[in-house]
């Protein structure tokens, strides 16, 4: 089959557009899906460059990407959930083979029927930013109806989904982009829209419930002082200081998104019921994932960034 690999860690031009063997059902959970798109994320490139070896041991040649919509090709004999033909989505873990192929195998646990409403570009768009918005704001910060949340980097894949799953629990959002992205967050819901490259955002929210940080550093930093009492500041790349967080009298947790075929079930619900939509700002063909991994490591996605494996798609 086709499939982009890498054969050891580097840049964008370690990503090989070749032939691979076409992966087996191996044990009793395994389910095999024919790709039909795979979803690029920021962990993706982290992995390609080898930033991540410290917690993920991976054999090469390895096979990126673990965003995926398709249909099921094969089951194990112990899968009861899904049969071929079956129309799923899946974010599986990342020490494995991922979905920048033809075909990939993926545990049961990890896999749910395909959003009805979505076809399978914008599916792809879904699994990994979703599931990880809904695990920081939902699992970690038990988000409660009405209160004031800050959404750093909100037009990005998690930004964008965590502005509307708090907006679905009637949160007040507060969410910062550079003005190019107003409209979007405003289309999205977004209460306070804040330009992070002419104001500082902490002289504009107060009084907040959350902060959802996917950026880290200074950023996270600066965030612990629009926390009222009691707050939450909950990090998907370092974790916070815990000396910091008892100081202020607020909560700081770092987040490492699962994969979850339960909750994906639960967004996908959302999604069919219009209170959820992925926003893809540009599908490429698998052949160009190196434009896509730079365009990434540019840091600057609208939403999503999505790769058309195997047709139909649209
Ligand atoms: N811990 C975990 O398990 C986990 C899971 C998923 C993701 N992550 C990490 O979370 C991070 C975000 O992921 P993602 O998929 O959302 O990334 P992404 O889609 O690449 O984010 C891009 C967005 O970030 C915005 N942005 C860049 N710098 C900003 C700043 N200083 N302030 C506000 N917005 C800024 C950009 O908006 P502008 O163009 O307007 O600047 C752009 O829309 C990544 O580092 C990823 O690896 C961690």
């Amino acid at each position: 089959m086709k499939a982009i690999r890498i054969h050891k860690y580097g840049g964008p031009e370690v990503l090989q557009y070749e032939n691979a063997p076409r992966p087996k059902v191996a044990a009793a959970t395994d389910v095999l899906i024919r790709v039909h798109a795979a979803g690029v994320n920021p962990t993706d490139w982290k992995v390609r460059e080898g930033y991540l070896r410290d917690f993920l041991v991976h054999k090469f040649p390895l096979i990126p990407g673990w965003d995926l919509s398709g249909v099921v090709e094969e089951v194990g004999p112990g899968v009861s959930r899904f049969k071929r033909g079956d129309e799923v989505y899946s974010v599986s873990d990342p020490s494995r083979d991922g979905a920048y192929a033809k075909y990939t195998v993926v545990h049961e646990s990890e896999i749910a029927f395909k959003p009805k409403s979505l076809h399978h570009v914008h599916a792809a768009a879904v699994p990994l930013a979703a599931l990880t918005a809904w695990q920081a704001l939902f699992d970690t910060a038990q988000l409660q109806t009405g209160e004031r949340v800050l959404i750093h980097a909100a037009s990005g894949g998690v930004g964008h989904f965590a502005v509307q799953l708090a907006k679905w629990k009637d949160a007040h959002v507060i969410a910062t982009a550079s003005k190019n992205n107003h409209c979007m967050l405003h289309e999205l819901g977004v209460d306070q829209a804040i330009d992070y490259t002419t104001q500082r955002f902490e002289d504009v929210a107060r009084n907040v419930d959350i902060v959802l940080d996917p950026i880290g550093s200074k950023i996270q930093e600066r965030s612990w002082k629009v926390l009222k009492k009691g707050g939450r500041l909950v990090s998907l790349l370092q974790p916070p200081s815990a000396a910091k967080a008892k100081a202020l009298g607020v909560r700081g947790a770092f987040v490492r998104t699962q994969p979850n075929g339960a909750q994906l079930a639960e967004i996908a619900a959302v999604i069919d019921s219009g209170n959820l939509k992925p926003v893809v700002s540009r599908i490429l063909p698998l052949s160009e994932v190196r434009r896509a991994h730079k365009l990434s490591q540019d840091g600057h996605t609208r939403g999503k960034m999505v790769l058309r494996v195997n047709g139909p798609t649209l």
